[in-house]
C-alpha cells in the first residue's frame, strides 16, 4: 500500500488513538503468535473463525513444571519440550483477555480500558474490503457491567465517523445472557427443525452446530424473517440493560437501528452486539462490530469479570474515507523550485521554516529546468509553488505561484510564510 492509500490507514489510526486516550484507555501490546486453544475456548469451536479462516501449524515449546504447577518460561524445576500448535491471531480480543487474566489484573485491579492496533489474519477469499491479513483497532473494557458502558464504546465510533466527516450506519442487538439465550435456541432450533426443507445446505450444518448462525444467512433472508430472535426472549436484567443502552444511546444523540437479526460470528458475546456498517466499501459493509462478553474472562481461567469492546476494521474505514476523497490528501502544500547551488540553500531555510510550522513542502530536484519543475509541481498536486533562482536571490525576494488560481507575486523570502497561513486560513 503507496501514499494516499497507506495514509489513509494511518488517518483511521492516529484519529482512532486520539479519541480513545481522551476517553482515557492505555494501550497494551498482544502478540500475533497465540496457542490455538485461546481461539478455539473464545471465538468458538463452530464459529467461522475458528473452523475455516485461521492460519495454524505446529510448533514446539518448553513446558516447565514449578512446584507442581504448570507454567510457561518460569525457573526449572522440571521441564519438557512438547508439540503445540499455534495459530496466527485472527482477532484481537483473546488475545487481550488471556495478557488481561495472566497479569493478575483481573484479581488485583480488574476495572480497566485497553486498546490495541495491528495485524490480524483470516483465511478468507480475498474481495473488496476483505483480505487474508488486514489491521483492527480496537478497545476492551473490562470490569464494567453496566449498559453506560457499552453506550460510550458507540459514543467513541460516533466521533471518529464524525472526524473523518463519513455516514455510518450502527446496528444494535441484545443477545442476551446465560439465563435467557437458551430458551432462544431451543426456539430457533424448533423452528429450523420444522423449516428445515426451505433452508439452503450451510444452514442444515448450523441449525445443529451454532443455531445463532441462521439468522445471518445471506440465502435465506426471507425465509428466516419468521424466524425466533432474541430480542423476544430477554430475561428481564438483559431486557432493562438493553433498554438503558438505548435511552442513554438516544440522549447522546447517536443514530441506531435496532436489527433484531444481528448475532456475531464469535462465539462469546451476550447481552449488548453492534455493528456498524458502511454503504461505500460493498458487500463487505461492517466497519466496526463489537459487544459485551460477560463470561469470556472466566471461561479463560480467570475472575468473573464482565467485558465489553469493539474492533475497528481499518482498512474497510480507510476505504470508506477514500471514497469520499476526504483528508487523504496527501499532496504538498508548497513545492520549492531552486534554481541555482545557492538558491537551494535558502529555500532550505524557507522549508524549513514552513516545517517548523506544519505546512508540508517539497523541495524538488534543482537538476531540471523551470519548465519541467513547475509540470511536476503541478503533478505533486502542490497549492503553491515557490520559485527561488539567483535573480531573485539578488533582489532579495522569492516567486510566489498560486497552481489553482494561475496567479503569481514576489514578495520578501521572510513574507512566505506568512502569506500561506493567512491563504490557507481563508480556504482559498
Ligand atoms: P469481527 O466482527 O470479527 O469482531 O471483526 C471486527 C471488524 O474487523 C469487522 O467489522 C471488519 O471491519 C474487520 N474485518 C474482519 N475480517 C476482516 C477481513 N478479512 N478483512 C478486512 N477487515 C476485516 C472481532 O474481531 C471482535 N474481536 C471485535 C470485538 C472486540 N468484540 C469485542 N471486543
Amino acid at each position: 500500500m503507496i501514499g494516499a492509500d497507506a495514509r489513509a490507514i494511518s488517518i483511521v489510526e492516529e484519529r482512532a488513538r486520539e479519541i480513545v486516550e481522551l476517553h482515557n484507555f492505555n494501550e497494551i501490546r498482544i502478540p500475533v503468535l497465540e496457542r490455538i486453544e485461546l481461539y478455539q475456548r473464545s471465538s468458538g469451536e463452530t464459529s467461522d473463525v475458528v473452523e475455516k479462516q485461521m492460519y495454524a501449524f505446529r510448533d514446539r515449546e518448553r513446558l516447565t513444571i514449578v512446584q507442581g504447577k504448570l507454567t510457561r518460561n518460569a525457573s526449572i524445576d522440571l521441564d519438557a519440550e512438547v508439540e503445540t500448535t499455534v495459530a496466527l491471531r485472527p482477532e484481537g480480543t483473546p488475545g487481550v483477555v488471556r495478557a488481561y487474566i495472566e497479569a493478575g489484573l483481573d484479581r488485583s485491579n480488574p476495572e480497566q480500558r485497553l486498546y490495541y492496533s495491528g495485524p490480524m489474519f483470516r483465511r478468507e477469499r480475498p474481495q473488496k474490503g476483505r483480505f487474508r491479513q488486514f489491521n483492527q483497532f480496537g478497545v476492551e473494557v473490562f470490569g464494567r457491567a453496566d449498559a453506560a458502558c457499552d453506550a460510550e464504546l458507540l459514543i467513541m465510533i460516533d466521533e471518529l465517523r464524525r472526524q473523518l466527516g463519513l455516514e455510518l450506519e450502527f446496528q444494535v442487538n441484545s443477545l442476551g445472557d446465560s439465563q435467557c439465550r437458551p430458551a432462544f435456541r431451543a426456539a430457533l432450533l424448533d423452528w429450523g427443525r420444522e423449516n428445515l426443507h426451505r433452508l439452503c445446505s450451510d444452514c442444515h450444518e448450523r441449525l445443529e452446530r451454532n443455531p445463532l448462525r441462521l439468522l445471518d444467512c445471506k440465502t435465506d433472508v426471507e425465509v428466516t424473517a419468521s424466524a425466533p430472535t432474541s430480542l423476544d426472549y430477554l430475561c428481564e436484567p438483559c431486557r432493562k440493560h438493553f433498554a438503558t443502552f438505548e435511552k442513554l444511546l438516544v440522549g447522546s444523540g447517536v443514530p441506531y437501528v435496532v436489527n433484531p437479526r444481528l448475532v456475531r460470528g464469535l462465539d462469546y458475546y451476550t447481552r449488548t452486539a453492534f455493528e456498524v456498517v458502511s454503504g461505500a466499501v460493498g458487500s463487505q459493509s461492517a466497519v466496526v462490530a463489537g459487544g459485551r462478553y460477560d463470561g469470556l474472562v472466566e471461561a479463560l481461567g480467570g475472575a468473573p469479570v464482565a467485558g465489553t469492546g469493539f474492533a475497528i476494521g481499518v482498512e474497510r474505514l480507510a476505504l470508506a474515507i477514500q471514497s469520499k476523497e476526504s483528508g487523504t490528501r496527501t499532496a504538498p502544500m508548497v513545492a520549492i523550485i531552486a534554481l541555482s547551488d545557492l538558491a537551494v540553500a535558502q529555500a532550505n531555510n524557507v522549508a524549513s521554516e514552513l516545517r517548523t510550522n506544519s505546512i508540508r513542502t517539497d523541495l524538488l530536484s534543482p537538476d531540471r529546468g523551470l519548465k519541467a519543475l513547475l509540470k511536476r509541481a503541478d503533478k505533486l498536486n502542490a497549492r503553491y509553488a515557490l520559485i527561488i533562482g539567483d535573480d531573485e536571490i539578488s533582489r532579495g525576494v522569492v516567486k510566489i505561484r498560486d497552481l489553482r488560481q494561475s496567479s503569481q507575486q514576489e514578495i520578501a523570502p521572510a513574507d512566505v510564510l506568512k502569506l500561506i497561513v493567512r491563504e490557507s486560513r481563508f480556504g482559498k
